[in-house]
């Protein structure tokens, strides 16, 4: 078992924790096959059960408050966990995840983050507000990376009535970068430097 380091990495972190009793919310666009995933932003784990359907090794990252709540969960301490993302960042992936939090990051360290991503693993899931919580295009600033060709995006709108996202739409990349609309998009990018 990996312990979770109590080290904090020093940055600006946000506090939105999701139970891991919820729900996973699994992709509706298709991810090649993978032996290894980095579930970024894990929070408590909800998506550890789905990711392992379709990896062999689940890793987690996220900030120490986060991590320290899967503590007592029964995926807490099968898999690797680590808030510390200096070390997490020299470890390569098959796939990294990153559902719902890009959008809760400040401009600079989503930037930051996709810069690190690509050459840490071929494929980078995304999920994600089309706006950030401080209004930043989340799509503009994975085109600024240079780092990604993306693929088609799926386009989600949350449902009040069953508190899942549901699918509203399909949009090539550019479309959905240019959208006015402040939905949620999935999109798969093929890193360009890995
Ligand atoms: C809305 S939750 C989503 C959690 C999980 N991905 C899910 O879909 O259930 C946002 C997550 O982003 C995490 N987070 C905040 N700052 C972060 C950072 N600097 N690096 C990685 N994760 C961070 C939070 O701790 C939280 O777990």
């Amino acid at each position: 078992m990996m312990p979770v380091m109590p080290k904090r990495d020093g940055r600006r972190q946000t506090r939105i924790v999701t139970h891991a009793s919820a729900k996973p919310e699994p992709p509706t666009i298709e991810l090649p096959a993978v032996e290894s995933v980095l579930d970024f932003g894990c929070g408590l784990g909800r998506n550890f059960s789905y990711l392992k359907t379709i990896a062999r090794e689940v890793s987690g990252f996220d900030v120490p408050e986060a991590l320290a709540g899967c503590e007592g969960h029964p995926t807490y301490g099968t898999d690797r966990l680590s808030n510390d993302w200096n070390v997490t960042r020299q470890r390569r992936f098959d796939l990294i995840f990153a559902s719902l939090v890009l959008e809760h990051l400040p401009t600079e360290r989503v930037a930051g983050f996709l810069d690190d991503f690509a050459p840490m693993a071929p494929y980078v899931y995304v999920l994600t507000r089309a706006r950030s919580d401080s209004g930043a295009a989340i799509l503009d600033l994975v085109v600024e990376s240079r780092a990604y060709d993306p693929g088609p995006c799926r386009i989600l709108d949350h449902d009040p009535s069953t508190h899942r996202f549901r699918v509203v739409g399909e949009a090539s990349f550019d479309a959905a970068r240019r959208s006015p609309d402040d939905l949620h998009y999935e999109v798969l990018l093929r890193s360009r430097v890995f």
